[in-house]
C-alpha cells in the first residue's frame, strides 16, 4: 500500500494521525497504577533477602508491629494457612510466593508488611529482623549444569539435577555431517548477558477485595490481563475467587518490554491480604526492586558453528545454548517452545541444514527468561545468527554484505520453508540491504575506512539483516498454559454512527488507541477520530492473551479488521433498504454506499448505523455490532537491513555510533509515525544492550549494577540521528497484509553495532566481542594489539 486510501478525515491505514492517547499523556493525565487511590486503602511493602542462598531461622516482626500504623506482617507460614505460598510460573514451572524456610536468590521477597501509609510500611519492612544462615550459592549455570553439581530445586521430588528443560530442533546426525563436509567453518562462542527490562514505571498493583459482594478487582500492571484473571482463578479458586469474582484491570501501564508478563509474588500477596483484611491494598514496586528481583531477560551462553564453501555458500549451522534461568523458569514462552522462537536462528540465509539445542538451568538468581521486547528469543538467535555470519566473513575474507547477498532467501522463493520448520510468509531481504546500503553510502564508507585505517584510527561498519517471526498464535501450536493464543476484537457502532472498539490485547505505551481506530476507520469509513479504543479490562473488553512479542497488530489488528468487516456486511443489507435496491447494485468507497455508477445516491455508514436502530428492515436483528476471535493461519516474519558506522577511541576504548541507518520492513503499515517511533525506542534499547547494560553477579551471587547508577541504560545523548527507511513486503495471510513491528528494532541493532565494533579492530586480528561491548574490553582488546593510545 503506497498510498493512503481513505482521506485525511478518515485517517484510515497509512495517515500519520496523532497519538490519540498523547493529550492525555503530555498533561501528566494518564491513569497509572500508583494514581489509583481508594478509600480506606492500606500499603504494602517488601522485606527482600540480602543473600541469594541462605536457610531463614527466625523472622523478628515485634519491632515491626509496635510502629503505628504497622498493621500486619504477611510471612510464608501465613499464606500456607491458604496453601497460597507456592504458585505455578507462566512456563509451568513452580515459584515461592513467600518462603517457609530457605531463599534462593539475592532479593528475594520474605515477608510483607501492610500499613495505613506507604513510608509507615517501608519503616515497618525495616524494622523486620530476620535471621538467616547462608547457604553455599550456585551462580555459574556451566557449573550448575556439571554432572554432580548439587542439586538447587530440592522441592521437586526426584530432581536429580539443576536442568530446567532441555529443548532442540533440526537434525542434528545431518547437521553435523554438513559441518564436517564444509570447506570453511566458522566458530564463535557468543554470549548475550542477563539484562534488565527497564520500563519507566515499576510494578505493582491495587489489590481490591469487596468483602461485600465477594469480587477482587486488581488494577495491576500486566501486559496480559484475561491470562492473569484465569490462572488467578486456577491458582486461588479454592480459597472462593472464581473467574466471574475476578476483574483484572490493567490502567495505563508505562513501558512493559515482556517484564509485565509474568505473575511476581508482590501481586499474589498484596490480593492475599486485601482478601484476608478486607480493604485495598497498594504494592508499588520501587525502582531497585524492579532492577534487582523481577524476570532478567537473555543470558544465553551459544557455541556456534557456521559451515560454508569456499566460495561463500553456507552449508550449515549448529548452536549449543546454556540457558541460565536463575532460580526457577519463569519465561513466559509458548508450551510447546519452551527455548522460545530460537529456531528462527536460520535466519535470512537459505541454510538446507541447521540444528539447535538449548538446555535451561537452574541458578541462585532472580527467575529470568523474559522475552525483552523480542518475540521469545529472536534476540538472541538474531545475535548468534549475524555474529558468526560476519565470523565467516572474516574467516573467508569477503566482504560481510557480499556474503549475505550470496545466502539470502531469494525473493521469489516466499512463501519459504525453513529446514527448522519455519514458514516465512514473505520477504525481499536483497531490497532492503541495497537501500540501506545506498542511503549509507556503503562504498564511500569502506573507502573512508580505509583512508582512516591508514592514519590509524579505529572505524568499523557493521551490518545485520535479520529476521523477526512474530504475532503467536496461530492456536494450533501456541498455548500459554494450555490458553490458546489468538486474540479479539469487538466493535460496536452507536446510533450516531460513532463507535466503541475493545480488544484483548494492552497497550503499554504502543498507541493502540490510535492505529486500532485507523484499522476500524480503514474498513468501515467512520473517522478515526469518532472511534473509542479500549483495553485492558476483563470486564468489559473480549477474551484475549495480552500484548508482547509484537503480536497486536497480526492478532488484534486483524481481528479488529474483520470485526468491522462483518458490521460493513451488515450495513450493506441496511444500505440496500434505505436505497430501496438489491445489495448486488451497491459499491463502496471508504465511507458510503452508492448505486454502482451512481455515486450521488449514496447511504453513508453513519447513515446506516442510525437506521440499524431506527429503520432496519424487516426481521433484521437491530444493532450495529460484531465480535471477531481471530486465530493466526501462520506468524508474520518481519524484516529489515541495519548498517551501524562506529568510531573508536583509541587512548579509551570508548565506541561512539557515529550513524544508525535502519530499513525495515513490517508490511502494510497502519501509523507511519507511530512505526517510526517504534523504531526509534527500539534501537535506543538495542544500543544499551550492545554498549552499556548487564547484570552480573559475584561468586556470592550479590548483584552488580544494582541500581541505575551502575546499570547504564542509553540516554538521547548516546543515541545517534537514527535515519530510517522502509521497505514494504505485505503478508500475504494477514487481512491486511501488516506484520508486526514493535520490536524490530531492539532484535536488529545489538548485532550491527557489535559487528561494527569488530569491523573496526579486525585488522589487529580481533574477531569477536561479547556485548556490551564496553570501553574496558575494547581498550583490553587494543592493548593486547599493541594498538591502545
Ligand atoms: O504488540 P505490539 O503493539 O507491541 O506490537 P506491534 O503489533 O508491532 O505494534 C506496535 C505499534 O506499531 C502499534 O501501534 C501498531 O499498530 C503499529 N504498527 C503499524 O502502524 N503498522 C504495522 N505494520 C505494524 C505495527
Amino acid at each position: 500500500m503506497d498510498k493512503p486510501r481513505t482521506d485525511a478525515k478518515i485517517c484510515g491505514m497509512g495517515h500519520s494521525m496523532k497519538r490519540k492517547e498523547d493529550p492525555r499523556f503530555i498533561r501528566g493525565k494518564g491513569n497509572y497504577v500508583d494514581d489509583i487511590k481508594l478509600p480506606g486503602m492500606l500499603y504494602m511493602d517488601i522485606v527482600r533477602s540480602p543473600y541469594a542462598h541462605a536457610r531463614i531461622k527466625k523472622i523478628d516482626t515485634s519491632a515491626a508491629l509496635k510502629i503505628p500504623g504497622v498493621l500486619a506482617v504477611i510471612d510464608g507460614p501465613t499464606l500456607e494457612k491458604y496453601k497460597l505460598h507456592w504458585m505455578p510460573t507462566i512456563s509451568a514451572d513452580t515459584q515461592m510466593v513467600l518462603p517457609i524456610d530457605e531463599v534462593m536468590y539475592q532479593a528475594q521477597e520474605v515477608c510483607a508488611v501492610i500499613a495505613t501509609e506507604r513510608y509507615l510500611a517501608a519503616d515497618g519492612a525495616d524494622a523486620v529482623e530476620v535471621e538467616y544462615e547462608p547457604l553455599p550459592v550456585m551462580i555459574d549455570p556451566l557449573k550448575s549444569i556439571a554432572p554432580g553439581a548439587p542439586v538447587l530445586r530440592k522441592d521437586k521430588k526426584g530432581k536429580s539435577d539443576n536442568i530446567a528443560f532441555h529443548w532442540e530442533a533440526g537434525d542434528r546426525d545431518k547437521t553435523e555431517k554438513a559441518l564436517a563436509a564444509s570447506e570453511v567453518v566458522a566458530e564463535q562462542y557468543v554470549y548475550v548477558p542477563r539484562i534488565h527490562v527497564a520500563s519507566m514505571e515499576t510494578c505493582g498493583c491495587v489489590a481490591d477485595f469487596n468483602t461485600a459482594e465477594g469480587k477482587l478487582t486488581v488494577y495491576m500492571t500486566t501486559q496480559a490481563p484475561h491470562a492473569v484473571r484465569t490462572v488467578f482463578a486456577l491458582v486461588a479458586g479454592h480459597v472462593g475467587l472464581s473467574e466471574e469474582r475476578i476483574r483484572i484491570v490493567s490502567p495505563d501501564i508505562g513501558g512493559g518490554f515482556g517484564g509485565k508478563v509474568p505473575v511476581y509474588p508482590g501481586y499474589v500477596i498484596a490480593v492475599a491480604a486485601s482478601v484476608v483484611i478486607g480493604k485495598p491494598v497498594k504494592w508499588i514496586e520501587d525502582r531497585m526492586e524492579n532492577l534487582q528481583a523481577d524476570s532478567f531477560a537473555r543470558d544465553y551462553h551459544m557455541k556456534v558453528r557456521l559451515g560454508a564453501s569456499k566460495d561463500g555458500r553456507m552449508t550449515a549451522l549448529s548452536i549449543k545454548t546454556i540457558a541460565d534461568h536463575g532460580y526457577t523458569n519463569a519465561s513466559a514462552n509458548p508450551m510447546k517452545y519452551p527455548a522460545g522462537l530460537f529456531s528462527i536462528c536460520t535466519g535470512s540465509y537459505d541454510l538446507k541444514n541447521a540444528f539447535c539445542e538449548v538446555d535451561a538451568v537452574y541458578t541462585h538468581k532472580p527467575p529470568g527468561g523474559v522475552a525483552y521486547r523480542c518475540s521469545f528469543r529472536v534476540t538472541e538467535a538474531v545475535h548468534a545468527i549475524e555474529r558468526v555470519t560476519d565470523v565467516l566473513a572474516q574467516k573467508l575474507g569477503m566482504d560481510p554484505a557480499e556474503l549475505r547477498m550470496k545466502n539470502f532467501i531469494a525473493p521469489e522463493r516466499f512463501p519459504y520453508k525453513s529446514v527448522l520448520g519455519w514458514e516465512y510468509d514473505s520477504g525481499n531481504y536483497p531490497a532492503a540491504l541495497n537501500k540501506a546500503m545506498d542511503i549509507v553510502g556503503y562504498e564511500d564508507l569502506r573507502k573512508e575506512q580505509k583512508e582512516k585505517r591508514a592514519r590509524g584510527e579505529l572505524m568499523g561498519i557493521g551490518i545485520c539483516s535479520f529476521t523477526e517471526i512474530v504475532g503467536a498464535g496461530p492456536s494450533k501450536d501456541f498455548d500459554i498454559l494450555g490458553i490458546k493464543m489468538f486474540d479479539s476484537a469487538e466493535i460496536r457502532v452507536h446510533p450516531t454512527g460513532k463507535a466503541i472498539a475493545r480488544f484483548g490485547t494492552k497497550s503499554q505505551g504502543q498507541g493502540h488507541e490510535t492505529t486500532y481506530a485507523q484499522i476500524v476507520a480503514e474498513e468501515l469509513g467512520i473517522p478515526a477520530s469518532d472511534i473509542q479504543v479500549e483495553e485492558g479490562d476483563t470486564d468489559t473488553a473480549p477474551y484475549g492473551l495480552g500484548t508482547y512479542a509484537s503480536r497486536s497488530t497480526p492478532t488484534s489488528g486483524a481481528a479488529a479488521s474483520l470485526a468491522a468487516r462483518k458490521i460493513r456486511s451488515k450495513a450493506k443489507a441496511i444500505a440496500a433498504h434505505l436505497l430501496e435496491c438489491s445489495e448486488a447494485d451497491l459499491d463502496w468507497e471508504p465511507g458510503k454506499f452508492f448505486i454502482k455508477g451512481v455515486p450521488d445516491k449514496a447511504k453513508t455508514i453513519q447513515e446506516c448505523a442510525f437506521a440499524a436502530y431506527t429503520n432496519m428492515p424487516q426481521g433484521m436483528e437491530p444493532g450495529l455490532e460484531a465480535t471477531h476471535y481471530y486465530d493466526p493461519p501462520n506468524l508474520t516474519f518481519p524484516f529489515g537491513s541495519y548498517i551501524c558506522v562506529v568510531d573508536i577511541d583509541r587512548g579509551t576504548g570508548e565506541v561512539k555510533v557515529r550513524r544508525f541507518v535502519a530499513v525495515d520492513d513490517c508490511g502494510n503499515i497502519i501509523n507511519p509515525m507511530i512505526v517510526d517511533g517504534q523504531i526509534h525506542g527500539g534501537l535506543a534499547q538495542g544500543v544499551g544492550p550492545a554498549l552499556y547494560e548487564e547484570i552480573s553477579y559475584d561468586e556470592d551471587g550479590n548483584i552488580s549494577g544494582g541500581s541505575f547508577l551502575d546499570y547504564y541504560v542509553p540516554t538521547a545523548l548516546e543515541c545517534p540521528k537514527w535515519e530510517t527507511d522502509k521497505t514494504i513486503t505485505p503478508s500475504p495471510h494477514h487481512p491486511f497484509g501488516a506484520k508486526g513491528v514493535g520490536e524490530s528494532a531492539t532484535v536488529g541493532a545489538p548485532p550491527a553495532i557489535a559487528n561494527a565494533v569488530v569491523d573496526a579492530l579486525s585488522h589487529l586480528g580481533v574477531t569477536h566481542v561479547d556485548i556490551p561491548v564496553t570501553p574496558e574490553k575494547v581498550w583490553a582488546l587494543l592493548r593486547k594489539a599493541g594498538a591502545a593510545e
